[in-house]
């Protein structure tokens, strides 16, 4: 079963870079992709086959890079306002456009709106070498 939507966002696997540092801003617009589901760690309710891509964000929070599927621990629907706009006006925490759960940005917890107790987003890893982000554990 296919979870992808048809978009111009790009196709990142492990070892590729997703973008430079430079493409992104503390609590600015995430940079938004896919990944291969043969290349995450797989979870309950993932319900894809492992050659289905998912959606996923990179966001910059302060100093720091984070990467997450964008898939809201809520409901499976994506977290964007409009596509890349994930964080609050405040860019203190990413936020779901659907029901307004909150996420810390460091984490991926969700510490308000509908999520289950404990609830957090799928962060995926991420290197930085020379000023530039790639998927995976390098
Ligand atoms: S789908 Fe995100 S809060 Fe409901």
């Amino acid at each position: 079963m296919s979870t992808c939507l048809p978009s111009s966002d790009p196709s990142i696997r492990k070892g590729q870079i997703i973008c430079p540092t430079s493409a992104l801003q503390h609590g600015g617009k995430a940079f938004r992709f896919f990944v291969l589901c043969e290349e995450i760690v797989a979870f309950p309710g993932m319900n894809a086959d492992p050659d289905d891509e998912l959606p996923a964000f990179l966001i910059q929070f302060e100093d720091q890079y984070f990467a997450y599927l964008n898939r809201c621990a809520h409901v499976s629907m994506e977290l964007d306002w409009n596509p890349g706009e994930v964080f609050d006006e405040e860019q203190q925490y990413l936020v779901c456009a659907t029901h307004y759960a909150v996420y810390e940005p460091k984490t991926g917890r969700c510490i308000q709106g509908p999520c289950p107790d404990g609830a957090k987003l799928r962060a995926l890893p991420i290197t930085i070498r020379n000023d530039l982000i790639y998927f995976g554990d390098l």
